[in-house]
């Protein structure tokens, strides 16, 4: 399906009005362009997220949700407690909140979950052993009927066997039987005679028992009649630990006739992460999109949500985590690059056009604003950075920066280059030079003590300069003008000079620095009388005597 179709025809559904639905066929693909979910969708397939309502009041986070994935499957409020919480009450307000922001993206939605031990309201453990069938046929009735149209997988019964591929006893296995599970997919199929239906599980991802057992099942459903259309694997994995047999585990369930769908996929590390596991997990997530894309029957991967900051592991498995492509703050993890490189991203090795040469303006002794005509990219420029011979000055997103920590009186050569998301760089711009003014007046504090000795011939001085400004200093002069005719005669920690009543006096070289906020630098002196009572002063400049007061 081409994209321009998928938005005819969601255009053509917006018109009929609220009630108007996608339809369930459709592979939906409105997702940007490079994005998992078109990747996925170029080959046929989809690339989903869970999702879960108290996440959408986050704005970041549902902005990504729209624009990488073209699936979604609630990761709770599908489930019997919270449709059905009291017998034959029921209430999908929160799931109609997932369905309709799907709607809106032009995302498909997998149904997630009919029948499931977990999240059972504790109802329906009292229900007669001889009334439950009822029971779960009224449910997957309603339940099915409600989002018909809406949804185009139902994972109708989820996590029936155990390890050893035996039943799980559940309430439904105890008071049913083992029918309960064809009885399930019978009743989905009543209710929606078009939506796939699906059976779901863990630790079904590679050949073994329990997926054995599945294998069986779909096996027998199929000989009977039974409506199956779909197996999922939850595919819940451990670093490290991707099935070698998980295409070959797809192939023969689609052997059989049936779809796959990799439902809720997420690869938990021992934390806190660091490079070398970061790089496993991305072998580990190209692995699994290989095998799902090696099997034209596996229609599509799920993320168990996108990112660590909403994944369920840590939860449930103290001590680890961070198994989702995306981190806590939402930036991609190698495992994006290496699912989006599996799927066939065509990697972008074109530079951004050269920046116009950027203008300075606003020039103080530490600052100053540069802008330049922005550039172009085939893909989109990432941002920009502003040099200074090698160094790097700053970087900006837009086309402007203000530079910040100049040094006073200092001539600067600046050029800006442009960059992409994959890491190209545009040539340098053209340079523009400007010099920044003089540091006078910059804050500071002086101490300053004087005391006569011997009765009247001469006097000490000792000052202390205080840098109470945010940058630290480099070189410094201190200026003041004697009222009554003094002169120094000696000057420690500090040169001088005295041409008449104002004295300069300049750090030497292993006093040159003042710390910012509040770091000092002292010197001291000996001068003849009268020794002065109060002093004036000039502020500390970076390399420049300061004018006289
Ligand atoms: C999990 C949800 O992600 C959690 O928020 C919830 O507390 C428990 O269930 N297998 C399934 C999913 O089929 O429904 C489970 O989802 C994860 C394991």
């Amino acid at each position: 399906m081409s994209r321009s179709g998928t938005m005819s025809l969601i255009a053509a559904a917006v018109t009929i009005g609220a009630v108007a639905v996608l339809p369930v066929a459709m592979t939906a693909d409105a997702a940007v362009p490079g994005s998992l979910g078109a990747l996925a969708a170029a080959k046929g397939k989809y690339f989903g997220s869970a999702t879960d309502n108290p996440e959408l009041s986050d704005a970041p986070y549902v902005s990504i949700l729209g624009s990488e994935f073209n699936q979604l499957t609630p990761g709770n409020t599908m489930k019997w407690q919270y449709t059905e919480p009291s017998q034959n009450q029921f209430t999908f307000t929160q799931a109609d909140t997932v369905v309709n922001l799907a709607r809106s993206n032009g995302q498909v939605v997998r149904g997630h979950t009919l029948v499931w031990h977990n999240q059972l309201p504790g109802w329906v453990a009292n229900v007669a052993a001889d009334q439950l069938l009822g029971v779960m046929r009224n449910h997957i009735t309603n339940e099915v009927t409600h989002f018909r149209d809406q949804v185009v997988h139902w994972d109708v019964v989820n996590e029936a066997f155990e390890e050893n591929g035996t039943r799980r006893q559940t309430v439904f296995q105890q008071k049913i039987g083992d029918g309960y599970i064809a009885e399930a997919f019978r009743a989905a199929r009543a209710a929606d005679p078009t939506v796939k239906l699906y059976y779901n599980d863990y630790n079904i991802d590679g050949i073994g028992a329990k997926s054995d057992a599945v294998y069986a099942m779909v096996q027998s459903f199929k000989q009977q009649g039974v409506p199956i259309d779909g197996v999922g694997l939850q595919a819940h994995l451990i670093l490290g630990q991707v099935p070698a047999t998980m295409q070959q585990n797809i192939q023969r369930f689609a052997d059989l006739g049936v779809d796959v769908a990799i439902t809720e996929l997420d690869i938990r590390m021992n934390l806190p992460r660091d490079t070398a596991k970061d790089t496993q997990q991305a072998n580990d997530y190209r692995a699994v999109t290989n095998a799902c894309l090696a099997v034209t029957r596996c229609v599509g991967i799920t993320v168990w949500d996108y990112t660590d900051k909403y994944s369920w592991i840590p939860s449930v498995f103290p001590g680890q985590g961070a198994a989702l492509p995306y981190d806590e703050n939402l930036a991609r993890k190698p495992a994006y690059a290496a699912i989006s490189a599996a799927l066939g991203a065509v990697p972008d090795t074109t530079a951004p056009s050269t920046p116009g040469p950027p203008t300075a303006s606003n020039v103080t002794s530490s600052t100053a604003t540069l802008a330049w005509t922005a550039s172009t990219d085939n893909v989109g420029v990432a941002g920009y950075n502003v040099y200074r011979g090698d160094t790097l000055l700053a970087q900006s997103a837009t086309n402007g920066v203000t530079l910040t920590g100049l040094s006073a009186s200092t001539q600067y050569q600046v050029v800006v280059r442009a960059r992409d998301a994959a890491g190209n760089l545009s040539a340098a711009s053209a340079a523009t030079t400007f010099t920044t003014t003089v540091a006078v007046g910059g804050s500071c504090r002086v101490a300053y003590g004087a005391s006569n000795w011997g009765g009247g011939g001469g006097f000490t001085g000792q000052v202390t300069v205080t840098n109470t400004g945010p940058t630290a200093i480099t070189g410094w002069s201190l200026v003041w003008t004697y009222a009554n005719g003094q002169r120094v005669a000696q000057m420690w920690n500090a040169t001088y000079t005295q041409p008449a009543a104002t004295v300069t006096a300049t750090n030497v070289s292993y006093n040159a620095s003042i710390g910012a906020n509040g770091g000092t630098q002292s010197f001291a002196s000996t001068g003849r009388t009268p020794a002065p009572t109060a002093s004036r002063r000039r502020s500390p400049s970076t390399g420049r005597t300061a004018p006289s007061p």
